[in-house]
């Protein structure tokens, strides 16, 4: 006889705390990916050749290797070292990650803004510190502003991954619900339904933001 309360009504805390784990991962990770982004960015455009060939290489090599075994090699390697807690290996592994998906983002906004921005700041007097930022960086970041939204709701997406090492996300609770119901594809659905409302929602206030601030810029 199947005791089990199949009823998916009764396994709501099960699906609220993988949304608990799966959005605080992607926001954490998000914040912590736009600061190595901006350090990766500077790097690859400073003068220093030592400097820029690091950026380059970290980039090009994270970029080029799978989030997945990127979670594993933290997970374990740094397990060899300290032990750590599978969610912060998932936070590192993932910040990491994204850093340098964001750095090609912020190093592009920063290319596109116009010469004449430089050289009218220098002319003012700044020095060339503040010149990037007071006024390179912040038109740069208004610029590549939705993307950085989009690298939020793709982390929500991706972060998916961190079950793998145990992290009880929303993938990680799908498997017990799935295993204490009996059900296989209830669950599954439910689930996709529930990142869909969560990229959804992120979009559609990311875009909220976007139409305010640049309602308050353009003059
Ligand atoms: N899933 C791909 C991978 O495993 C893409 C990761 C995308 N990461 C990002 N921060 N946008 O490498």
């Amino acid at each position: 006889v199947n005791t089990a309360n199949t009823s998916m009504w009764h396994y709501w805390k099960y699906f609220a705390l993988g949304i608990e784990y799966t959005v605080g991962i992607s926001a954490i990770s998000v914040v912590l990916g736009f600061l190595i982004g901006i350090l990766l960015a500077f790097m690859r455009l400073s003068k220093v050749k030592v400097f820029k060939w690091l950026g380059t290489a970290y980039v090009e090599f994270v970029r080029g290797t799978p989030l997945m075994v990127q979670i594993l090699f933290v997970y374990f390697g740094l397990g060899v070292i300290v032990n750590i807690p599978a969610v912060i290996s998932g936070i590192i592994a993932v910040s990491l990650n994204s850093g340098a998906y964001v750095c090609e983002v912020i190093r592009g906004g920063i290319l596109s803004i116009d010469k004449g921005q430089d050289e009218a700041a220098r002319s003012l007097g700044l020095n060339s510190h503040d010149t990037m930022f007071s006024v390179v960086l912040p038109q740069a970041i208004r610029n590549i502003w939705p993307a950085l939204g989009n690298e939020f709701v793709s982390l929500i997406k991706e972060t998916s991954i961190v079950s793998i090492i145990g992290v009880s996300d929303m993938i990680y609770q799908l498997k017990i619900v799935q295993a204490d119901t009996y059900r296989g594809v209830i669950p599954i659905v439910i689930t996709m339904i529930l990142y869909f409302i969560l990229t959804f929602a992120i979009s559609r206030i990311l875009r909220h933001y976007e139409i305010k601030m640049n309602s308050k810029m353009n003059r």
